[in-house]
């Protein structure tokens, strides 16, 4: 015992950070909430890598672009894997899902089967259509309620289910019928209580103290009851649904959504029915919320913005010309773009990404990382620090077109900026990037082209406070927005 505490303090050069405690690491110093702006804060402190003993768990932050490319890309294996969380543990089945595994074989397996489905450009035109006429049944809904032009509305309830639909539409052919219809009630309570239990700060001082572990038995017995309802209501509402449609059909069977392909993945024996569920589970999660929150930021800032509104508004009818803005001419776009991007840099919606992990010892820079450690990617920093950015608290989509200094990297076939990662990079990287993009173009595009954004009466500006989780980076409180129809 004695050899091996020799051996470790002296053969290891770990990264730089506050002196820790026994047992309890630095937790008593830095707390539970560990979000992007104390870690960017500490970074001025400690250097861009530096280590945090959280109770018996390595916590690695990684706060440079140089740095973010060895543990994303060039070094991409040795940090291709999740850490474990006792919260995360219950969500995730024990990692049986794809977000949350370890890099492996399940990963790819997973990976691979949801691809097909959900994440080509084959599955982005095939979509495309029923995603703009559920962008127009929005602004439908806006244009006729007169409230919304004159006091305005919290838009989040109805971008909300438009995305249900979507993501219900290509998963299950199904969709919801109003924000009343119960479905989409119950739906949306699960998993928003699934996100306020998972995201929350408050259970990490058992995460990281085993000694402490005990007193959060009842938070941790509230994740299994909720998860356990969740992912029955999942399963007999939705998926046994697409199974009895196939049986029925038997050989004829077109498949039309993407839990057929997943279920004809099952049948092959590819994967596992506990597997099936947990696809729909990381769907529900990965994909409705963040895109949301983005959509919140952004038509938040565009009512607080009303320059950049015309200046959309203006390049849409000088490049298109009376042509509607569909998926297949957004590249023409390119401030419509620079848009988006400006959107995901000063309000990351995953402001340190989703933590990666080495499942062996490995080097970083000039340091040691002991196995296991959990490795975070300070994403909203790099895209926020004015080492790196002019301004960086302006929201100013111009800076995506004058091509202020990069820090690219040629990663695969293309070069990636490294201070600019909303969606991360390589092997963890979002694979819902393909969806996720379109998707808020064509949403900003469809609202600035039919209104003008603007804060509520009374209000000057609309408030565009953050609140933040263990994840997630989303606008504190749902914003008022008076949309004012503009004559076609
Ligand atoms: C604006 C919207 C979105 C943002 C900002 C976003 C961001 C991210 C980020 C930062 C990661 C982790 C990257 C890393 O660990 O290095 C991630 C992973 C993932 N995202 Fe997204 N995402 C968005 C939308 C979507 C959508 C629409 C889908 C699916 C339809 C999706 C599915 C996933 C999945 C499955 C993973 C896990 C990948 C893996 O672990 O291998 N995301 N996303």
């Amino acid at each position: 015992m004695i050899i091996h505490f020799i051996h470790s303090t002296t053969t290891t050069n770990l990264p730089p950070g506050p002196r820790p405690l026994p047992i309890f690491g630095n937790w008593l110093q830095v707390g539970n909430d560990l979000n992007h702006r104390l870690l960017a804060a500490m970074s001025q402190t400690y250097g861009s890598i530096f280590l945090l003993k959280l109770g018996s768990k390595n916590l690695v932050v990684v706060s440079n672009p140089e740095l973010a490319n060895q543990v994303l890309h060039t070094q991409g294996i040795e940090f291709g894997s999740r850490p474990r969380n006792v919260v995360f543990d219950i969500f995730t089945g024990n990692g049986q899902d794809m977000v949350f595994t370890i890099y492996g074989e399940h990963w790819r397996k997973m990976r691979r089967i949801m691809t097909l489905p959900f994440f080509t450009n084959k599955v982005v035109h095939q979509y495309s259509e029923m995603w703009e006429n559920e962008m127009d049944l929005v602004v439908d809904d806006l244009r006729n309620n007169e409230i919304v032009s004159k006091e305005g509305i919290v838009i989040r309830r109805r971008l909300q289910l438009m995305l249900y639909n979507i993501m219900y539409r290509m998963m299950f052919d199904a969709k919801f019928e109003s924000q009343d219809d119960p479905m989409f009630i119950q739906a949306t309570k699960f998993n928003s209580e699934r996100s306020r239990l998972a995201q929350s700060f408050e259970y990490n001082y058992g995460d990281f103290i085993p000694l402490l572990r005990p007193f959060l038995n009842g938070y941790l017995k509230k994740c299994r009851d909720l998860q356990s309802r969740r992912l029955a209501f999942f399963n007999s509402f939705y998926v046994e649904k697409r199974r009895k449609i196939m049986a029925e059909n038997g050989e004829k069977h077109k498949i039309t959504c993407a839990m057929d392909h997943i279920i004809d993945a099952q049948t092959k024996g590819e994967i596992s029915e506990q597997n099936v569920l947990y696809i729909v589970e990381n769907i529900n999660v990965a994909a409705i919320e963040t895109t949301l929150w983005s959509m919140e930021w952004a038509i938040a800032e565009l009512a607080n913005h009303p320059t950049i509104q015309r200046k959309i508004r203006d390049e849409i009818s000088t490049v298109l010309k009376g042509q509607p803005v569909t998926e297949s001419n957004l590249h023409e776009l390119p401030y419509l773009q620079a848009t988006v991007n400006e959107t995901l840099r000063l309000h990351t919606p995953i402001p340190l990404l989703v933590p990666h992990m080495n499942l062996e010892e490995a080097k970083l820079g000039s340091y040691t990382i002991p196995k296991e450690s959990k490795v975070v990617v300070n994403a909203w920093w790099l895209a926020n620090n004015p080492a790196w950015w002019q301004n960086p608290n302006e929201f100013r989509p111009e800076r995506f077109l004058e091509e202020e200094g990069g820090t690219e990297a040629v990663v695969g076939g293309g070069k990636v900026d490294f201070r600019f990662l909303p969606f991360g990079v390589g092997r963890r990287s979002c694979p819902g990037i393909i969806l996720a993009l379109p998707i808020l173009g064509l949403v900003i595009a469809r609202l600035a082209s039919n209104f003008e954004m603007e804060a509520p009466p009374g209000l000057d500006k609309i408030d565009v406070n953050e609140e933040g989780g263990q994840f997630s980076l989303h606008i504190a409180r749902h914003s008022t927005v008076v949309f004012k129809p503009i004559k076609p």
